[in-house]
């Protein structure tokens, strides 16, 4: 049985073919809209639903025609429920919703930070329930307890803002557009360590909480009125860099230390990130822990996490969508610890 996996939630339209029966992914495409968001300084939510509808629909027959399987073969439809903007959700879950009535089997609407937070299980080094898992995406930074599918506890998250958005709040203050974290992170490697230092916000804490929105005040604050070289610029990405980099780490450790368990999983888009990566890595030979990634293409939103979560959901059991119920809803809003367990 085929798993079709639909993801909208922002500005990505990603789909993905599944194989339940064999475990397998077999193919995912993602149609980046950061080109056509580019000129606004950040995604324009009715552009962004606006295109989804566009691309759904090729990206699927496209998916369909690279895996030589048909749509006949499709067991079930999984999409994106929510967290996201809301005309982006709906295009996606209507759009799902439809194929599977059409085509009579049941749909199933899955949260985007599950899809993340499982998403190292698909690579070939894969981790083992139970584990912590760093969630570092645009819109979230949380560190969360997880048991099993479904069975999410949360340890801590960001009060403000979350890292990824910080990256990309900095990046615009330096010029460098938008999406700025790859562009931040990739000029940080020619900045020189050490040339300006930032604070570690609530790196004491004691709790497993997190505050960005002072980082990009203090760079606001470095930058301003000065005309700024190229040399600076990488200066300031590395302080910029180091500063987050070192906070995300030392709250990793300390919820494994808190937690008792030994393997972490990294999820979401700042999850690419080479110099957290490096560190990650570093404190967990030190400390004796594993830590997990995602293939680097599954970093970023995908299809493919999101029909892999619905594999793994259905094999535990969870319910899907009836095939005769034709309402169906989205939510922009959705805390990831209050799915329910199956
Ligand atoms: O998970 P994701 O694709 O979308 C959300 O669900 O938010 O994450 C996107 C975020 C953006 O803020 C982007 O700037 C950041 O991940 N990002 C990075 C890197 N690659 C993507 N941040 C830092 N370093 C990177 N290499
Ligand atoms: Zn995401």
């Amino acid at each position: 049985m085929l798993i079709l996996g639909i993801e909208t939630s922002c500005d990505e339209t990603g789909v993905a073919l599944y194989d339940l029966a064999s475990g397998g992914l077999l193919a995912h495409t993602v149609h980046s809209q950061v080109a056509m968001h580019e000129a606004y300084g950040g995604v324009v939510p009715e552009l962004a639903s606006r295109d989804h509808v566009r691309r759904l629909i090729p990206l699927c027959r496209g998916l369909l025609r690279d895996t030589g399987r048909s749509s006949a073969e499709l067991g079930a439809v999984a999409y994106t429920e929510g967290p996201g903007l809301i005309g982006a959700l709906l295009v996606g879950a209507a759009f799902a919703r439809g194929v599977a009535f059409a085509l009579g089997v049941p749909a199933i609407g899955i949260h985007h930070l599950e899809g993340h937070l499982l998403s190292p299980l698909l690579a070939k080094r894969a981790p083992q329930f139970p584990f912590v898992a760093l969630l570092v995406s645009g819109g979230h930074t949380q560190l969360m307890r997880v048991e099993g599918v479904a069975r999410y506890a949360l340890l801590g998250e960001t009060q403000d803002d979350a890292a990824g958005e910080a990256f990309d709040k900095t990046a615009k203050l330096l010029g460098l557009g938008y999406p700025g974290g790859p562009a931040l992170s990739q000029l940080a490697e020619s900045g020189t360590p050490g040339r300006y230092r930032l604070p570690r916000p609530m790196i004491g804490s004691g709790d497993l909480e997190f505050s960005f929105s002072g980082l990009k005040t203090a760079v606001l604050h470095l930058v301003r009125g000065v005309d700024p070289s190229a040399q600076f610029q990488a200066d300031i990405a590395r302080a910029f860099q180091d500063a987050i980099v070192e906070v995300l780490a030392t709250k990793c450790t300390q919820a494994l230390n808190q937690t008792g368990l030994t393997q972490l999983v990294v999820a979401g888009g700042v999850g690419a990130n080479r110099q957290l990566r490096a560190l990650l890595d570093a404190q967990a030979s030190k400390h004796g822990y594993d830590v997990f990634y995602p293939e680097p293409e599954l970093c970023t939103d995908n299809g493919a996490m999101i029909a892999f979560a619905a594999a793994l959901r259905l094999r535990a059991g969870a319910r899907t969508v009836p095939r005769d119920a034709h309402g169906f809803s989205v939510r922009p809003r959705w805390a990831l610890a209050s799915l329910e367990a199956i």
